[in-house]
């Protein structure tokens, strides 16, 4: 079944490679796309858009690959139940290959699809139920905004951090892992910061940055202003 490809980003345009269709850009429309799922590649900010523009019977076919706290939106639209995935490719650049890091994982009523779409570039992609697809999104969340804050505090690179400021991230994530568990009523396994500690050293040269706030540090300010979160984000100018 060839998928719909919404937005013609670099993600976008990835996987319209791959599925061998043209993907849509914005102002085209896709109320008439073909049965099957619907793929939406653009930024988190624009997310609301394209669920309004989804005919109410499409809906359900949307599939979101998107980085951060989605959930609330989801929510108010009725799509919590959705397909989600947590996509762990890289592409840098519009045309360009995806990169796989390792580690996606997709949950939902058009999971296996999206699996075989990946598996067609030899991209990895484990399908999981969606307990266990909400504990990793959580964990990727707090690894944007842990390593996302510590490395613009620090000017640092994440390998950097793991090896200059491993105490600033214990705290840190111990902190905001408290919030998401409080605020989520979910509880994840023991380990958390040397698992994000783990990843970062996959990727030790990537330098992060606070970004796209509402979606990722925003989201646990918004339900706490937890102390060290808070203070350093209020450092950096941030708020
Ligand atoms: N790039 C990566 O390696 C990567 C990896 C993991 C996850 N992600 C996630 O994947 C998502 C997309 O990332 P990206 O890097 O592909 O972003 P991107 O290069 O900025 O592409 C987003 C595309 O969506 C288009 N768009 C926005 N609203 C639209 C609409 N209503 N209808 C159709 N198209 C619309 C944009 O068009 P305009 O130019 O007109 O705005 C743009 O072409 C993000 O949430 C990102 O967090 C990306």
């Amino acid at each position: 079944m060839t998928p719909t490809i919404i937005g013609a980003g670099r993600v976008g345009s990835a996987l319209a490679k791959i599925a061998r269709t043209a993907p849509l850009s914005r102002g085209q429309s896709w109320a008439k796309a073909q049965p099957g799922p619907l793929i939406v590649c653009t930024r988190n900010n624009d997310l609301a858009g394209v669920i309004e523009a989804t005919p109410q019977a499409r809906r359900a076919d949307l599939v979101f690959i998107q980085n951060g706290m989605i959930e609330p939106l989801l929510q108010d639209h009725g799509l919590l139940q959705n397909t989600q995935a947590l996509v762990y490719f890289a592409v840098s650049a519009v045309g360009e290959d995806p990169v796989d890091g390792g580690g996606t994982v997709v949950s939902g009523p058009w999971a296996q699809e999206f699996q075989s779409l990946l598996g067609q570039a030899s991209l990895g992609c484990t399908v999981v139920d969606p307990h266990s697809f909400r504990l990793q999104m959580v964990e990727k969340l707090l690894w944007n905004c842990v390593f996302g804050l510590l490395c613009q505090r620090h000017n640092a690179s994440v390998g950097a951090l793991v090896r200059d400021h491993g105490a600033e991230i214990r705290s840190l994530s111990e902190e905001l892992q408290g919030v998401a568990e409080r605020a989520l009523e979910l509880e994840l396994s023991p380990g958390v910061a040397e698992r994000l500690c783990a990843y970062s050293m996959k990727i030790a040269d990537y330098q992060g940055a606070v970004k796209e706030l509402p979606w990722r540090n925003g989201w646990f300010l918004k339900q706490e202003s937890s102390p060290l979160h808070a203070q350093w984000l209020a450092e950096l100018g941030v708020q």
